[in-house]
């Protein structure tokens, strides 16, 4: 606006007013104008920062009615056909204050739901983002039953079609196109992303995949699992979530302070391998409000132990120590775990009446011998990514209550071994973080704010608070993260910050060193 100072005031708003026309008019004509293959458009409205959009068309399962919208933006919503008997709904979301950057959100669980939360994140930071709904409405799976097309929208083809029109649409609709393309994503969306790098190395200069469900049908079978150990509420092996929390406290009791500090937070769980038979009633205590039976301690056990295959073969490490008390309540809730069943009855088996109660690793094989449109998104060559110059920061929660930060780590090594290069080649392109202190894709004790999504950043934004802007960073200036700073919020994402702390790349661990509080990021050095 600096040029426009001398003008006076009058001249000064039409000038304004002028600006703000072009862009509104330039959404309200451009659904007229896509003429892409295959894509319907919906319509094209400009939305004004500040609006809260009504999502009256989203599917009542992905329980979001709602979206609010920080920055102004031209919303164009489409059909896109991906096969004769499949199609995914698309979103694109230009933003006023554009900054010559393409993204594309990703999806959740086994859901069709676009995240419109990742949009208006995303857009407000200046990217032209897409997001799709992944083949299907709403969080059931039962779209997939008897249709591997919606299967293989699912699978990758919903994000790559998305890419491949979104591309398309931000060329047309800036003048200037775009220079680089990113991706963020989370769960699902962290498997999205591995996918992408995995079989389309060019779609994306830089990749931010967390708490990837990769090793996909191994998780769904992993799952499953839990319910035949803990059986139903009312089975002697049950643990209630009060009886969680005796777990859960024993497991910081052995391990909290092996990173130096004493904060309830596990920063490297490698190092905790629990004793859990302490926890055991002494049966002539008679105070049992701190101990549980031995059937209890045995669901303990297994629940945190690596899961087997038929033969032997690991199929997905354990659950990592300290997610107890956000897993309890889904995982080991005492009812078959609804993705994983969803996944048997309508893509393993073709039988809506199969039951998870029945879970045994027979199951997992069966499964696993399916593994539809390469799923599984365990490719430990990425080198042709590599090739591209494109970057992923990989990210995850310490304690992640559905999705093993472990399974991470092996993944990580498996890169590392398929390509035979060591961590510090690895970084060259390459950069996993383990983020202490956080559950699924956000939530937990401890510092999780990294700028993942919407109110999870601190500041403002610079890249050192937020995964997204140091991808930006790494890919536009070439400086890489040495570390993911996150915050711990007082109560709950976007409240006031209690303290900051800065994650280290793996395979380096988080040690307390001192001098001072645990709550000072810079008394905590990666080893
Ligand atoms: C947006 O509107 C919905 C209902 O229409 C309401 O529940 C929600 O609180 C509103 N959000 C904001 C940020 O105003
Ligand atoms: C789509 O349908 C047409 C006409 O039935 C058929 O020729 C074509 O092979 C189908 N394409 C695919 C990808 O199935
Ligand atoms: C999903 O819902 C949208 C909006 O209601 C609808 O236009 C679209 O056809 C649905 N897609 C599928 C695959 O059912
Ligand atoms: C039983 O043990 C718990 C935990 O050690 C303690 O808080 C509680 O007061 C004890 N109850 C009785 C009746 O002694
Ligand atoms: C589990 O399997 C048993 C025996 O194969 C069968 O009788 C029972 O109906 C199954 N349970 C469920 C819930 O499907
Ligand atoms: C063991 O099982 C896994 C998964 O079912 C399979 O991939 C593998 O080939 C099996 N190994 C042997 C030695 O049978
Ligand atoms: C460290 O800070 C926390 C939170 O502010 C506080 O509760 C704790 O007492 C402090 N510990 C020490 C050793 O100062």
């Amino acid at each position: 606006m600096t040029r426009f100072l001398g003008l006076p005031l009058v001249a000064l708003g039409s000038v304004a007013l002028a600006t703000q026309d072009a862009f509104q008019s330039k959404c309200a004509e451009f659904g007229d104008q896509i003429d892409i293959p295959n894509v319907k458009v919906n319509f094209a409205e400009y939305v004004p920062g500040g609006t809260n959009v009504s999502l009256a068309d989203n599917p009542p399962s992905c329980g979001s009615l709602s979206q609010a919208v920080s920055a102004d933006l031209c919303r164009v919503a489409m059909a896109v056909k991906t096969s004769n008997s499949s199609e995914i709904t698309l979103e694109a979301w230009f933003p006023r204050e554009y900054k010559g950057r393409f993204l594309s959100t990703g999806n959740g669980g086994i859901s069709g739901c676009i995240q419109y939360y990742d949009l208006a994140y995303t857009s407000q930071l200046g990217f032209a983002s897409v997001g799709a709904n992944n083949g299907h409405n709403g969080t059931s799976g039962e779209p997939f039953y008897r249709h591997p097309e919606v299967v293989k929208d699912y699978a990758y083809r919903s994000v790559h079609t998305g890419v491949v029109v979104g591309k398309e649409l931000t060329k047309q609709f800036y003048d200037e196109g775009f220079d680089k393309s990113y991706y963020l994503g989370c769960s699902t969306g962290g498997r999205q992303g591995w996918k992408s790098v995995q079989k389309y190395p060019n779609d994306f200069d830089g990749v931010v995949a967390g708490a990837p469900a990769i090793n996909l049908i191994n998780l769904f079978s992993w799952s499953a699992h839990f319910y035949p150990i803990t059986g139903s509420p009312s089975s002697k092996t049950f643990l209630s979530t009060d009886e969680w929390q005796i777990v859960h406290d024993e497991i910081l009791r052995q391990c909290d302070s092996i990173d130096g500090a004493k904060d309830g937070i596990i920063e490297d769980p490698d190092l905790c391998r629990p004793a859990l038979e302490t926890l055991t009633c002494d049966p002539s205590a008679s105070n049992k409000t701190s101990c549980l039976s031995s059937a209890q301690v045995n669901t303990a056990q297994q629940v945190l132990s690596p899961f087997y295959g038929i033969n032997g073969t690991l199929l997905y490490p354990r659950m990592q120590p300290g997610s107890e008390i956000l897993a309890a309540p889904i995982m080991y809730s005492g009812t078959p775990f609804q993705y994983s069943q969803d996944w048997y009855r309508y893509v393993v088996y073709n039988d809506p009446s199969w039951s998870g109660a029945n879970f045994t690793v027979k199951d997992a094989a069966v499964a696993l011998a399916q593994n539809p449109y390469n799923i599984q998104t365990w490719e430990g060559d990425i080198s042709a990514f590599k090739k591209t110059g494109g970057k992923i920061l990989h990210y995850h929660g310490l304690q992640d209550q559905l999705i093993s930060s472990e399974d991470s780590k092996w993944y990580y090594s498996h890169v590392s071994n398929t390509m035979k290069l060591p961590p510090s080649k690895l970084d060259e392109f390459y950069r996993f973080f383990q983020i202490s202190g956080m559950g699924h894709c956000g939530s937990g004790d401890g510092a999780y704010g990294i700028g993942q999504g919407l109110k999870t950043y601190s500041g403002d934004n610079e890249p050192e608070d937020n995964v997204l802007m140091a991808m930006v960073q790494w890919v536009e200036e070439g400086k890489a993260p040495e570390t993911v700073r996150g915050a711990k919020f007082v109560n709950g994402p976007g409240s006031k910050v209690e303290y900051k702390r800065k994650h280290c790349r793996w395979p380096r661990r988080n040690v307390f060193k001192g001098p001072g509080n645990y709550t000072d990021e810079n008394a905590w050095q990666c080893v």
